[in-house]
């Protein structure tokens, strides 16, 4: 098989560097560049628009097509017929998992849903009115005091069990963050319970009173954390792979994802589509937000619109906004009724409008997550915090996949355009003697 190449010229002069092209299985072919830096060159590509910064198995998109595949396997074949464990299974071990290995999973995450008694103290030090995400991603760091000098990277088995130990205490931490921000007492988890059911139990639950929880809403839980599950490279598994190339110890790592994944053009947009709904607060004021979205001189953004990569329908928002369809019906909540009518609104003339489609700005997972979570009782300062929850095993799985091959230190080079050297001004003041 020839090798494609790709030739570069500098300053007029043909072919002057020869670099390979490697094929993917899937989507565009990259032209490698490493090479460069022997030569003095150096690419620019600040926000990572044309560059891709590992190989990967686990997670292919097509953004053109509106396609998204874990280990190849379709996003809407998994939301309809998999779970969030078995999901879980596969982006870590590349396969679905036969009936013993599921079984086996299942219950080693139930396994290690407990967090050590310590951590309980941590929230003692927060005010009661911080966000759930500024704790989470403080225990979820501190969650590395308890794990580090037993834990060796290199070893593919103590790999996988921090894995499992971490998409097992997750949802134990984040229902903790809600609890204290309430002023409850914290819920044990309940290993007899399904991964969502546990969680629900958790946020909901007191020790005063059993909690029901309505299996229609389980099943719409689990779906949103499956959903969520993994994404390729977006920001915060960048981030994870980063603090990860430097042998950092995952829990970590972890938090480095946790605090990427706040900001609100990733995954803090779930709770600011839902603040972005209640502003608007009834179609007749529609217009004017587009009218501001749509100003080059109005910063304002529709949140939930838009993504980096798919330019075509997100397909996560095309199962959400059916499982929507069905959380509506099963709680019958007529006030969010309104804000979902506000939300199909705004969806259709965003459809319409030729500013979003010129820019194919089409609705995000989160544009239908923030309305589900809601009906589920889940208040929004949460929202993230249940992103962060369910992005946890692709996050991992990444993690995992980049220690078990050949990997470098994440250190990106630099424009640089500040001043060239120049020598400090000796005795600029009175008695400057340095
Ligand atoms: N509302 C109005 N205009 C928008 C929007 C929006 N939501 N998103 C992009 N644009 C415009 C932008 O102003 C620009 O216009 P122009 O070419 O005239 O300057 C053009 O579209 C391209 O925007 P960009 O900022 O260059 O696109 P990007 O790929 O860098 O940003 C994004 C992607 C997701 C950050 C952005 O679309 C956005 O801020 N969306 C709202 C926040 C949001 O919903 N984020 C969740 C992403 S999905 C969950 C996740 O994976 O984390």
């Amino acid at each position: 098989m020839t090798r494609k190449t790709a030739r570069l010229t500098i300053d007029g002069e043909p072919g002057t560097v020869e670099l390979p092209i490697h094929e993917s299985s899937a989507g565009p072919s990259v032209i490698d560049v490493r090479g460069l830096s022997e030569q003095g060159i150096f690419t620019y590509d600040p926000g990572f628009m044309s560059t891709a910064a590992c190989d990967s198995d686990i997670t292919f998109i097509n953004g053109d097509d509106g396609v998204l595949l874990h280990r190849g396997y379709p996003i809407e074949q998994l939301a309809e017929h998999s779970s969030f464990l078995e999901t879980c299974y596969l982006l870590l071990h590349g396969e679905l998992p036969e009936a013993g290995e599921k079984l086996e999973f299942e219950n080693n995450i139930r396994y290690h849903t407990m967090v050590d008694q310590q951590i309980h103290q941590f929230f003692r030090g927060f005010p009661r009115s911080s966000h759930p995400m500024s704790m989470l991603v403080s225990v979820a760091g501190a969650l590395s005091a308890f794990y580090h000098h037993s834990l060796d990277i290199s070893d593919p088995e103590h790999r996988m069990l921090v894995a499992q130990r971490i998409i097992a205490k997750m949802p134990t931490l984040a229902a903790m963050c809600y609890k204290h921000g309430v002023g409850q007492p914290f819920m044990y988890p309940r290993n007899s319970l399904g991964f969502a059911e546990n969680f629900l139990h958790m946020l909901f639950g007191t020790p005063c009173e059993e909690q029901d929880i309505n299996p229609v809403l389980a099943r719409a839980m689990d779906l949103i954390f499956l959903l969520h599950a993994d994404h390729e490279q977006n920001a915060s598994t960048s981030t994870v792979r980063l603090a990860g190339s430097t042998g950092a110890n995952p829990f970590s790592c972890i938090a480095a994802g946790i605090a990427a994944l706040w900001g609100p053009a990733h995954g803090g947009a779930n709770e600011a589509v839902l603040k972005m709904l209640f502003e608007i607060g009834s179609e007749s004021r529609i217009d004017e937000f587009i009218r501001r979205a749509k100003d080059p001189d109005d910063p304002y953004r529709l949140m939930g619109f838009g993504h980096r990569v798919y330019k075509n329908f997100d397909p996560r928002a095309t199962v959400m906004r059916e499982a929507c369809d069905r959380v509506l019906e099963e709680v019958g909540a007529a006030a969010d009724g309104a804000l979902f009518r506000i939300a199909r609104r705004l969806e259709q003339i965003a459809l319409e409008d030729d500013y979003f489609v010129e820019r194919k700005l089409y609705p995000n997972v989160d544009f239908y997550s923030g309305i589900i979570l809601r009906a589920l009782g889940i208040p929004t300062s949460m929202f993230t915090v249940i992103f962060a929850t369910g992005r946890t095993p692709g996050w991992m799985a990444h993690w995992n996949e980049m220690l078990s091959g050949a990997y470098k230190i994440g250190r990106p080079r630099q424009l640089y355009r500040g001043p060239v050297k120049r020598d400090y001004p000796v005795g600029r003041f009175a008695g400057n003697s340095a």
